[in-house]
This record gives structure tokens, sequence and C-alpha cells, in this order.
């Protein structure tokens, strides 16, 4: 089954042109989306703003050199390691899912723009990560799905509730397993049984609500996030520290309290 290119085998009945224009739509809902979100929040105009505002208590002017030198130690540490969710299971989670994604996603373009014609011939390498790919996807968001989003971690809520803040990992969950069952049933030949028809049906459905619903859902934070920690460290090497006071130079004393549980009350 890993080695199994579903694209291909779907090639000999849809064009891989549609499935390339599919692939384009997609882009464009993201692009969309995205810039509806940020006219509606206000959050960019915010940001930028803050950054102006904070610029003016820099003590230090940084060269080009010195932000570049920044803006990549915040790629490599803060970004592609998401040190902002500190050591532990939610940011094994979150690496999991999102390097999973990445996978996941990236295969899917090779494979549809490369290996789709009934003609091509595919390097076996682009299945497995496809594959890969789409199980670290549904490993890393069903773990935080199931057992570490703060309404069930925290909040006792059970793990059945659903609001709409659940729509972005809900929807990444379902494209990446309904993709992976699709290509499972394809594997097993079932010639004109209708099986792996219905999941690809579902793999559709799923990733236009994934794409699709980037102005409602939570899909846009894989673009803030990286933003926000690049300003954040520019913020620190200038000296503004966006306006907030020096870490105190006093040991850290909060009592015993502190020690008496993990903080998990958001
Ligand atoms: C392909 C890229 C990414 C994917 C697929 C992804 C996926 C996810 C998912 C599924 C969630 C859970 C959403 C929820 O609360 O329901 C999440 C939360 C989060 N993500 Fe990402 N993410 C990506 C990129 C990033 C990046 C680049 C950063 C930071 C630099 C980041 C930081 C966070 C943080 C801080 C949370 C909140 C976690 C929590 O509530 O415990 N993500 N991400």
């Amino acid at each position: 089954m890993l080695l199994n290119n579903p694209f291909l085998i779907l090639g000999e009945t849809i064009s891989p042109i549609f499935m390339q224009w599919f692939v384009i739509a997609m882009i464009i809902f993201v692009i969309a989306g995205t810039l509806l979100d940020i006219i509606h929040k206000k959050n960019v105009k915010y940001f930028f703003e803050n950054a102006k505002k904070a610029k003016l208590s820099a003590t230090k002017t940084l060269s080009a050199g010195e932000k570049i030198s920044v803006i990549s130690k915040t790629i490599a540490t803060d970004i592609a390691t998401t040190s902002e969710l500190g050591a532990g299971k939610r940011r094994a989670a979150h690496l999991l899912g999102m390097y999973g994604t990445i996978l996941f996603w990236f295969a899917s373009v090779i494979l549809i723009f490369c290996y789709s014609k009934p003609s091509s011939e595919t390097t076996s390498i682009w299945p497995v990560i496809w594959h890969i790919g789409a199980i670290m996807t549904v490993l890393g968001g069903s773990w935080f799905w199931f057992f570490l989003r703060v309404d069930v971690y925290s909040e006792a809520q059970p793990w059945y509730r659903i609001i709409q803040a659940d729509l972005f990992v809900l929807a990444l969950i379902a494209s990446s397993l309904f993709g992976l069952i699709w290509s499972y049933l394809q594997s097993l030949n079932l010639n004109d049984r209708w099986d792996d028809k219905v999941f690809l049906v579902l793999y559709i459905v799923s990733n236009l609500v994934l794409f699709g619903g980037v102005y409602w859902s939570k899909f846009a934070h894989m673009f803030y996030k990286p933003g926000a920690a690049i300003q954040k460290n520019l913020a620190e090497a200038d000296g503004s520290r966006d306006n907030l006071p020096p870490p105190a130079d006093a040991p850290e004393q909060f009592g015993p309290g502190i020690k008496r549980e993990e903080p998990k009350h958001y």
C-alpha cells in the first residue's frame, strides 16, 4: 500500500489537469481565506503599528546582517521546533502533525503535478512520503484532539464536544485519514466496487472544508505564529522588547504552590 500512487490510478478516469486545477484552487482558497481573516481581525495592522511604536524605545539599531541572523535563528529554533509549546507531549504531538502535514502536502503536489498521467513511472519514494506524512498527521492530530486540547486536558470537557475552534484540526485529520483509506482500498484492486470511490469523495470534501474554511478555522496560525516569533526576537535584539519591562534581576520566588501541579489552567 505504501508504494501505491493513488493519483496515478485516478488519472485513468479523471484528467490530471483537473487534479492540478484542484490543487491551485486550494492554494487560492488559503490566500483568500487568510487575507479575509487579516482584514476582519485587523491583526496584521495592529502588529505593524505595535512594531512601529516599539521601535521608538529600541536601544540599538540592528544591521542587515544582525537581522538576518536573528531571523535565521528564529526559523531554526522557534519555528522549526515550535519551541513556544515548551518541552513535553504538546510539542511532540504538534511536531508529529506539523511535519506529517508538510510531507503529505508536498508529496501530494509532486504526485499530482509529476506522476498522475497514465504514462508516468512513479519514483517509489513519493508515494511512501505521502503515506508516512498522512499517518504522522493522523497520529499527531488525534493525540492533540483526543488528549491535549485545552477543553479536554484542562477544562474536563468530554473529547466528543466539538466547537468551531476544532474545525482546523478535525478537517486536517479527516483529509489525511480519508486519503489513507482511499489509497488502501484502491491498492486492493476492487475493480467495479464502489468502496474506494466513497473515500475519494470524502477525501475531496474534507480538503474543501480544510482549505475552504481558512477564514473560520485556525489554519492561518501557521503564517501568524512564525511572523510573531520573528517580531518578538527582533524586538528582543534591538532592546525595544515590545515595550515590556526587562526580566527581574532577582531569584524566581513563586511560593511552594507552583510546584503542587503542572500549570494547565488556561
Ligand atoms: C504545516 C504547519 C502546521 C500545522 C499543520 C499545524 C497544526 C496545528 C494544529 C492541528 C493545532 C491544533 C489547533 C487547535 O487548537 O485546535 C496547532 C496548534 C498550534 N500551533 Fe500549529 N501547525 C503548523 C504550524 C505551526 C507553526 C509554524 C507554529 C509556530 C511557530 C505553530 C504553533 C502552534 C501553537 C502555539 C499551537 C497551539 C497549541 C496548543 O493549544 O496546545 N504551528 N497547530
